[in-house]
């Protein structure tokens, strides 16, 4: 059986988190929204980087694997955490790696 080492920090189980839903988690020092996205996780920096909005709070388009924050639109992509809707292309979220393990879903932080 596979067990978590020290840099994954627990998010909840499979069962609490399931598709079109998102979570907010502290892992050490970071604050992260992981999302399942069809049964697929992701993880990005859940302070959204125009003024600091929850992104876990806002809008998932599964479809597009995106989240919208709700305070003025902007449009993050989840496995990549580029920010789609600004006009320059070097704008992004932090990622992290979501892993799975025992049922159990965990990010890898530092
Ligand atoms: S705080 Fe997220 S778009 Fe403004």
């Amino acid at each position: 059986m596979e067990t978590a080492s020290d840099s994954q920090v627990k998010v909840c189980n499979v069962s609490e988190l399931t598709p079109g839903q998102s979570k907010y988690v502290k892992a050490k020092d970071k604050d992260i929204g992981v999302f399942n996205v069809g049964g697929k996780f992701y993880a990005i920096d859940n302070m959204c980087i125009h003024a600091g909005a929850p992104l876990n709070e806002g809008f998932i388009n599964e479809e597009k694997c995106q989240v919208a924050c709700n305070w003025h639109g902007w449009i993050f992509d989840l496995p990549t955490g580029k920010c789609v809707s600004h006009p320059r292309q070097d704008v992004f979220a932090g990622t992290y790696v979501v892993k799975v393990l025992n049922d159990e879903i965990f990010v890898e932080v530092g």
